[in-house]
């Protein structure tokens, strides 16, 4: 009896956090235009050379959670009627996504995404090179069709932003600092980013007043910054199943905010050193262990933990304003699946 006990609730621990149901009930009040959304993509990810086809039908067979299509359509849906331009700048958004996905799988050598192989895996690096290139210009075609040149200024933006915020984290491997601000700046720029172009898009599409448009790029912005720091988080948690390699971030010479912290708040040289190691990627696999039994001693998940509760209490307040229920309601429930989700 004990054991069943046991084994229910560890089951619920696992699912506890984030019920499956919870993206659905995030969607419901844009259930119908995430249909028409999904075909847009789908069918606008389309190509006659057979091994680009081949590519695209594999990473169309699996969506990944939608977050940044589903934030911008919220926004838009504050507004009224979502309009045909909102839903191709959120089809645009998720084809950058995508194809920043299919790069940064390269660079960090992974080989599994959403539950499946990589690109790169599955071909190699040049063809996901080049099929991240045709998605990155399919992003630009249908951000082109909201006809509106801001749209397609912010996307062109956004594009140099994410590649810098990559290659910030890049250049940082050389670095013999750890600091929490470099951190913010590059999940900043390599993520965070995205969201609140979402959410400003979705919002200016949607035609709302200036203040509603501010706080929800605010907003967008918190989110994605909490969105990252739980990516981070599991990295070290072995019994989350989020469909991509686990204990990558230190293997690739990232040090992310838990490590951070561990080393900010010890000053004990052993460790400072082995960080440095880490980050030139040249630590062994029993080194990148101590590291992260180190971090997880010095209480570094927990600040992580913390740190994302400060975004949220921000990013809750830019709320306050909006008119739709259903929409705050919505928009709540996807700042608390960022923050608490295990997916
Ligand atoms: C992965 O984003 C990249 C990060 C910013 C951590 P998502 O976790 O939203 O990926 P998909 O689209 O659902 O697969
Ligand atoms: C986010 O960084 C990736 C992008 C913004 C492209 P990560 O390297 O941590 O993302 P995952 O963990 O591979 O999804
Ligand atoms: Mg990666
Ligand atoms: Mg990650």
């Amino acid at each position: 009896m004990q054991n069943y006990l046991f084994f229910f609730l560890t089951l619920r621990k696992k699912h506890y956090l984030c019920p499956l149901n919870m993206l659905d009930k995030i969607q419901q009040p844009i259930s119908e235009e995430l249909k028409s959304y999904t075909s847009l993509f789908r069918s606008a990810l389309q190509a006659d050379n057979p091994l680009l086809a081949a590519a695209l039908a594999h990473l169309t067979r699996r969506l990944g959670k939608m977050m940044r299509p589903t934030l911008l359509l919220l926004c838009a849906r504050e507004g009224g009627a979502v309009r045909p331009e909102a839903m191709h700048a959120a089809a645009g958004l998720e084809m950058l996504h995508t194809a920043s996905l299919v790069h940064d799988d390269v660079v960090d050598e992974s080989d599994m995404r959403r539950g499946q192989r990589s690109v790169n895996a599955l071909f190699d690096n040049k063809a996901a090179v080049l099929v991240g290139d045709f998605i990155t210009s399919k992003a630009l075609t249908e951000v082109s069709l909201t006809h509106s040149l801001e749209a397609v200024e912010r996307m062109a933006w956004l594009g140099q932003t994410l590649a810098d915020g990559e290659m910030m984290q890049l250049s940082n491997t050389q670095s013999t600092v750890f600091n929490e601000k470099a951190y913010y700046e590059v999940i900043a720029k390599k993520t965070a980013a995205l969201f609140s172009t979402c959410a400003f898009l979705g919002a200016r599409l949607g035609g709302l007043s200036p203040t509603k448009v501010e706080h929800l790029e605010r907003f967008g912005h918190l989110v994605g910054l909490c969105f990252q720091i739980r990516d981070d988080i599991f990295d070290f948690d072995e019994d989350i199943d989020a469909g991509k390699p686990k204990g990558n971030d230190m293997h690739e010479g990232k040090i992310t905010l838990p490590v951070i912290h561990a080393l900010n708040t010890t000053i004990n040289a052993r460790y400072h050193h082995l960080a440095l190691r880490v980050r030139a990627m040249e630590a062994s696999k029993l080194e990148v262990q101590e590291l992260v039994d180190f971090t997880v001693a010095s209480g570094g998940l927990e600040y992580a933990e913390s740190e994302m509760q400060r975004l949220h209490d921000e990013a809750l307040t830019m709320l306050d304003g909006l008119d739709n229920d259903d929409i705050a309601a919505s928009l709540k429930l996807y700042l608390d699946y960022a923050v608490r989700r295990n997916v």
